[in-house]
């Protein structure tokens, strides 16, 4: 959370929290962060459906009987100003050597929450141990960090990363088509907005010459640098280019800002798991996201209760 240039407002990481704050590093400098006993809320406005901006994180997982409350949290104060989600956070610290696997979650927690039509989820979340080479893409141009504006070469280039997020989400056809462009749209805006005031560092990868890979660093302004955004395009995965693009960015942005800690954020046992243990980056905690959509019964308390809290 920054002021103006001349008063910034310093918000301390708490590094006992390193996964939450993992997961916040790349959200627009605009963002709404309230502190409370035992959770932090924060809130997106700029962009209503951008769901990781709209979250209470907890200190701590929460008691059954406390679900009530964090959940009637949620509506009072996040559903309030417009997110459309209930949604709960919270982290579990993970071994360095933690098998890539989705963990289970606490039953008796899941079976709580499932009561409350909410379903939870984990990721993981890993940090840099020692950078390991892997080998290299044969073929493959790797470019960057892109300056954040230049002449229509590099206006080229970020098209290029825009339109490779397409391939960002599931493996199939149709989830690539239902890609929200609009969204998309803002979304490669935050993260040129960042690149412009020198928090994120944009990379490609080229296969004669066309963009087939992308990857963004984004740094939390405390030191915390996070992998976002790494993406293949679906015909040239299975080729060693995600690991040599990250690779690179990786060195590029450790020769930069030496004794930054570099990290990123993974579904558990999935491809860019096995790639991040492969590259040196080792798990640190199991992040849990509760969720379900806001109904009117909530909006109701919400509307009736938004006075009580501060
Ligand atoms: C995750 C993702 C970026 C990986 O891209 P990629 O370029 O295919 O990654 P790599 O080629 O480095 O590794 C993929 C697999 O190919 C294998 N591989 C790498 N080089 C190879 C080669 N030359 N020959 C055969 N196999 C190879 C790797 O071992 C890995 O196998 P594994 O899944 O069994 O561990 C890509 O699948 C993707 O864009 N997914 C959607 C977005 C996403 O999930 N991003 C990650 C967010 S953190």
């Amino acid at each position: 959370v920054t002021g103006g240039p001349e008063d910034p407002v310093v918000v301390r990481r708490r590094d006992d929290l390193v996964g939450l704050a993992v997961l916040r590093a790349s959200l627009p400098p605009v963002t709404l962060v309230t502190s409370l006993p035992g959770a932090v809320l924060v809130r997106t406005p700029s962009r209503p459906d951008f769901h990781d901006g709209d979250v209470v994180d907890l200190e701590a997982a929460p008691a059954v009987d406390e679900l009530d409350r964090w959940i009637g949290r949620a509506a009072t104060q996040l559903a309030a100003i417009g997110a459309p989600l209930v949604r709960l956070r919270w982290q579990e610290a993970l071994p360095p050597d933690a098998p890539p696997v989705p963990p289970a979650p606490d039953p008796a927690l899941a079976a709580a929450l499932a009561a409350r039509g909410m379903g939870v989820e984990p990721l993981t979340v890993l940090l840099l141990d020692a950078l390991a080479s892997v080998p290299p893409a044969t073929g493959v141009e790797v470019l960057g960090p892109l300056p954040a504006d230049g002449d229509d070469a590099l206006h080229r280039r970020w098209h290029g990363v825009a339109v490779l997020q397409r391939f960002a989400l599931g493996s199939s056809t149709e989830e690539w088509r239902a890609w929200d462009d609009g969204f998309g749209a803002w979304q490669h805006g935050v993260r040129r907005g960042l690149a412009r005031i020198g928090r994120a560092r944009a990379w490609l990868a080229l296969r004669q010459g066309i963009p087939v890979g992308t990857v963004t660093m984004v740094d939390d302004g405390t030191g915390l640098c996070v992998v976002e955004d790494l993406v293949v395009h679906p015909a040239h995965r299975g080729r060693g280019i995600a690991g040599a693009l990250e690779h690179a960015a990786i060195a590029a942005e450790l020769e930069a800002r030496p004794g930054a800690r570099v990290a990123v954020v993974v579904e558990p046992g999935s491809t860019s798991d096995r790639l991040q243990r492969r590259l040196g980056l080792r798990p640190v905690a199991t992040v849990w996201t509760a969720e379900r959509a806001l109904d009117a019964a909530d909006l109701d308390t919400a509307g009736g209760d938004a006075g009580g809290h501060g």
